[in-house]
């Protein structure tokens, strides 16, 4: 009896105890992580998954494990912080003290939770920010110190997160030049796998900060448990998936600490970026669209604001093109029907012209010979013909045939003492420097002062940073890749504030920089410099995941002209549309299905771009693709059909779709027809319900190599 006694007493004891603590909610409509704070008073991770329905539950889970672990505490793995003190003592071990939610914007929540160290004069915040609707959650971290002289941070993750289950599979996207963002899936077992960049500014051509993490089972569309991951930073990145002894996963985010150990002064604040991950349990189609509503609505510039049409003179011309060219390109424009022109590399440098990739860039002044009138003239040329006029820039690289390189070698990374390194035959200037943020600065500023009808920017970055050496860090040389990065935000910050409304495109020769960092400045980014539709197909898929389509430009070209101008056009149409083609080349019925593509795209833009995006049919399965796109009240939609390479005789099943509403009635209309082309798909022109459509679909595909069928659903 007596022993029962002391077991209840203990057992209440313990309950009141665990009911003072803390419990810390980040919560979203469908998503819950929870903290707590065990015995030894150590922040710990209880639970991340879908959302409880009621909060007295949460009280039953388990404290868990140390939520963001350091070097020097009891820690088996791969910690999240690990830094020296000024005794030389390499440990730190962070407890509680407190934590403040507050409300930042409506249905967005943040919430801070500080720890220390008792032994150290060193604190760390964890900030994460809830967006309760778009079911995504944003997490960072700052690390403060109080110590005498300098602590030398050499892990700083942005978040650690655990997870819980029977196996893991990770999904990854990776490439190359021109083969962005191949997707392929590995299961993670006991260990350490690793994705990472250590090329700085061109951070992103092998790998960029996508992943995709499932439990028990491979990633499916419609099903499952997944967690998509992406770091805000326009840099050298890190994510390590760590599976422990008990088979529980870890996954640090941040910034890539590779030769990047920090000197912090006391009471410096070092701000890691911002992780953003979304967790669902209905597979990987509803996670793409949690991360593009909050892109749309939270993160990319303008987001909810329309976009250009173009043409782009890049593959049309080249360097070679002079005023005259560059009239009849615009009148081009004009009779295709698009927005705006846009120049592209090759309109600057006097002493040493930019006639070809050798030279020029830093001299960013219009080439006199080849355009008398300037930047000025081209504006107002574009202007007289009822279009706007777009500029193409690459202000963070210098050729060393410049006056750039010329008169400012301080200004460029390089070692002082070996041979410089090429990349493209350029080199990247050093935006550690702040004069050298003021320079790229002045660039847009200039050209924006003395021609303010310039529309748009097209800012480009070819090379990786391989002479990594300053002049202005000196002693500092393991700041330049956090601190090259935090020039480039000053310059744009500076670019927004100045012009707010000054559209600009991402490109980096093609995707090498595709992270919502940059996109914070940017309304769009150039996925991948392969503009064959076959191949875009998978870039386009690839990068569905996590951008919304609005951000990714897609340009109908010359590359792989055995496929027909319908079928380019039609796989350009499901992002953001442009032409980069010699309009005066095209046949008369090419050109009027191009205008009338365009006339469709301007219809739809608002459906294709904010609406709710769908991967239908994976290219990766077989030789078909389809996405389709519902607008948020779902009395629209567009559907995209490909075929790529099909078999002979092959079955062809019908195409569900999906996200419309059941009892809405749809008149289905195929588009993008070439002039006397005639509907190919059933149905055409009926009005079918929404039951009907999900569940039987629609025959859209053919056997037919590189077929496409665009189909507009309009409730009535
Ligand atoms: C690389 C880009 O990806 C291309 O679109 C083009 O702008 C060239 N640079 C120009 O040099």
């Amino acid at each position: 009896m007596k022993k029962l006694l002391t077991l209840l007493l203990t057992l209440l004891a313990a309950d009141i105890c665990a009911a003072e603590k803390p419990l810390i909610r980040i919560h979203t409509d469908q998503t819950d992580l929870l903290y707590r704070i065990d015995d030894q008073g150590r922040l710990c991770q209880s639970y991340l998954g879908p959302a409880f329905r009621s909060p007295e539950d949460l009280r039953l889970l388990p404290a868990g494990d140390e939520a963001f672990t350091t070097y020097g505490s009891k820690n088996y793995f791969t910690p999240a912080l690990r830094l020296t003190h000024n005794d030389g003592n390499g440990s730190l071990q962070l407890a509680y003290v407190s934590h403040e939610t507050r409300s930042a914007a409506d249905g967005v929540t943040e919430t801070s939770i500080l720890l220390r160290d008792e032994a150290y004069p060193v604190e760390v915040k964890l900030i994460l920010t809830a967006f309760e609707r778009e079911n995504v959650i944003k997490s960072r971290t700052e690390i403060v110190h109080y110590e005498r002289k300098p602590v030398t941070l050499y892990e700083y993750a942005s978040s650690m997160l655990r997870l819980g289950a029977g196996s893991y599979y990770l999904t990854e996207f990776t490439g190359d030049w021109a083969h962005e963002v191949n997707k392929s899936e590995r299961r993670l077992d006991f260990g350490k796998k690793v994705l990472d960049s250590s090329l700085g500014s061109r951070a992103n051509m092998f790998c960029p900060p996508l992943f995709a993490v499932t439990l028990d089972g491979p990633m499916s569309e419609t099903e499952g448990e997944v967690l998509l991951g992406t770091l805000a930073w326009t840099g050298n990145f890190r994510f390590t998936f760590e599976v422990d002894q008990n088979n529980g996963l870890r996954i640090l985010s941040g910034i890539n600490p590779f030769a990047s150990e920090y000197s912090l002064r006391p009471r410096e604040i070092f701000r890691t970026p911002e992780f953003i991950f979304t967790f669902s349990t209905g597979g990987a189609g509803s996670a793409s669209r949690s991360l593009h509503d909050w892109a749309r609505r939270h993160q990319l510039k303008d987001g909810g604001k329309d976009r250009m049409t173009l043409l782009n003179n890049w593959e049309a011309t080249y360097f070679d093109f002079n005023e005259e060219k560059l009239a009849a390109l615009m009148d081009d424009a004009a009779e295709l029907g698009v927005d705006m022109f846009l120049l592209d590399d090759g309109w600057f440098g006097n002493k040493h012209p930019r006639h070809n990739d050798t030279q020029g860039l830093g001299d960013w002044d219009e080439t006199r010979g080849k355009l008398p009138g300037g930047i000025a003239g081209l504006v107002e040329t574009a202007e007289g013909k009822g279009i706007r006029f777009g500029l193409w820039i690459e202000p963070e690289m210098v050729n060393p045939r410049s006056e750039l390189y010329e008169k400012h070698r301080d200004w460029v990374l390089r070692y002082p003492n070996r041979d410089e390194a090429y990349f493209r035959n350029q080199l990247v200037l050093d935006l550690a420097n702040p004069e050298v943020q003021d320079f790229v600065f002045g660039v847009v500023d200039r050209l924006m002062t003395e021609n303010p009808g310039i529309a748009y920017f097209k800012w480009d970055c070819n090379s990786p940073i391989i002479n990594a050496h300053s002049a202005y860090l000196a002693e500092k040389q393991s700041h330049l890749w956090i601190d090259y990065v935090r020039g480039l935000y000053s310059v744009l910050e500076r670019i927004g504030a100045k012009y707010p409304d000054l559209p600009m495109m991402l490109c980096s020769g093609g995707g090498g920089r595709t992270d919502y960092g940059a996109l914070r400045y940017f309304t769009e980014f150039w996925p991948s410099d392969n503009t064959d539709p076959l191949e875009r197909i998978f870039i386009q898929w690839g990068y569905s995941h996590f951008f919304p389509l609005k951000s990714m430009c897609a340009h109908v070209t010359n590359w792989n002209r055995s496929t027909s101008i319908k079928f380019r056009t039609d796989v350009a149409m499901m992002c953001k549309l442009g032409f980069d083609i010699i309009v005066k080349d095209l046949p008369d019925d090419e050109l009027q299905f191009c205008r009338q593509a365009l006339r469709n795209y301007n219809r739809l833009k608002h459906t294709i771009l904010d609406g709710d995006f769908y991967r239908l049919v994976s290219p990766y399965e077989g030789q078909h693709a389809a996405m389709q796109t519902v607008s948020a009240d779902r009395t629209g939609s567009v559907v995209f059909a490909y075929d790529l390479n099909p078999r002979y005789g092959e079955q062809l099943p019908s195409v569900r779709l999906t996200g419309l509403a059941p009892d809405l009635r749809y008149r289905i209309r195929e588009i993008n027809l070439m002039p006397g082309q005639n509907p190919r798909i059933e149905h055409n022109d009926r009005v079918v319900s929404g039951d009907y459509l999900m569940k039987a679909g629609l025959k859209l595909f053919s056997t037919d190599r590189a077929r496409s069928v665009v189909v507009e659903l309009k409730a009535e």
